[in-house]
């Protein structure tokens, strides 16, 4: 049996601010006083993070959470994200996701997709895309004090080569978060991003709803053999791969567990890099409005 303790990794984000390697999930977390018990049970229990979006309608409970915690505002490292309707309003948006949270600023502001739809019809603008998004976000990082760094989601590679190679982008996003978990290694990806200094953060760690991951065979034999749980194995594997991972739960014994990490062993590792050749590459997110083909 491996010795489990409290995960106090922390990685340094492009623009020097500080991240911590574990957050809480809290997409679904939408039951009246399920995200705010979530968040008060996870930072009463060690997490520094907390990881929520403007489409969740929970950053209210999110910031209750925060004040019942006990602990300061500049405790906690709170993401959160700019839905596709809002692209072409991000100032607003920001201050309406500040406003419910409770908070004067987020430590990282993300364009959740890589889709500006206009809310009036539902479909992608003609006139805007995910570049001019960026620019606005870069106008908020620059001149506000609402959010110490800036980064995207779903992004692919070439999206995020589009975004560089415009003249007026500056600001190389400090983080890109994706699906990622042993059925989704994303190796190009991952090394794109390694090399431009970007921090991949990892969500749905477990598979997403019902934890799926939990009944792979060589995940399950991964645990047994250290004698940890399945979850235990899928956060540490992200952890010791270098990725920020965002593990979701409301029920507290699992949020105290989920923070709990070890290092695996080496031939572990190696299978979980593997094993989507072995399985499959399973993506559990991918809504028929966005295109992870280009
Ligand atoms: N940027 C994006 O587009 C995007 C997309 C998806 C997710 N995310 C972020 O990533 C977070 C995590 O992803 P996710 O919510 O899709 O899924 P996940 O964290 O992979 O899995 C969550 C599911 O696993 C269960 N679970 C959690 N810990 C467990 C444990 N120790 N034992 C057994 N079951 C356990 C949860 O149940 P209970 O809650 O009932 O305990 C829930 O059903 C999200 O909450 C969100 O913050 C971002």
């Amino acid at each position: 049996m491996v010795a489990l303790t409290n995960d106090s990794v922390v990685y340094t984000l492009n623009n020097g601010v500080k991240i911590p390697a574990i957050g809480l999930g809290t997409w679904q977390a939408s039951a009246p006083g399920h995200a705010s018990n979530a968040t008060k049970v996870a930072l009463q229990n060690g997490y520094r993070h907390i990881d929520t979006a403007a489409i969740y309608k929970n950053e209210e409970e999110v910031g209750q959470g925060l004040k019942d915690s006990g602990l300061k505002r500049e405790e906690v490292f709170i993401t959160t994200k700019l839905w596709n309707g809002d692209h072409k309003n991000a100032a607003k948006a920001l201050d309406e996701s500040l406003k419910k949270l409770g908070v004067d600023y987020v430590d990282l502001y993300l364009i959740h997709w890589p889709v500006s739809t206009d809310p009036a019809t539902g479909k992608d603008y003609e006139d805007w895309d995910y570049v001019d998004t960026w620019k606005q976000l870069q106008k908020l990082y620059k001149e506000t004090k609402k959010v110490r760094a800036i980064g995207v989601s779903n992004f692919t590679k070439s999206k995020i080569e589009r975004l560089l190679a415009d003249p007026e982008v500056d600001v190389v996003p400090a983080v890109n978060q994706v699906e990622a978990h042993p059925l989704l290694t994303q190796p190009e990806l991952y090394d794109y991003l390694k090399e431009k200094n970007i921090v991949i953060e990892a969500y749905s760690p477990l598979g997403s709803t019902d934890a799926p991951l939990f009944k792979n065979e060589t995940i399950a034999a991964i645990a047994k053999k250290n004698g940890v749980e399945p979850g235990h194995v899928l956060i540490s594997w992200a952890v010791q791969r270098n990725t920020v991972v965002l593990p979701k739960s409301v029920t507290n014994s699992r949020i105290i567990s989920n923070l709990k990490t070890f290092t695996l062993p080496e031939e572990d590792f190696e299978a979980l890099n593997k094993l989507s050749e072995k399985d499959g590459i399973h993506r559990w997110a991918d809504p028929s409005w966005n295109d992870f083909s280009t």
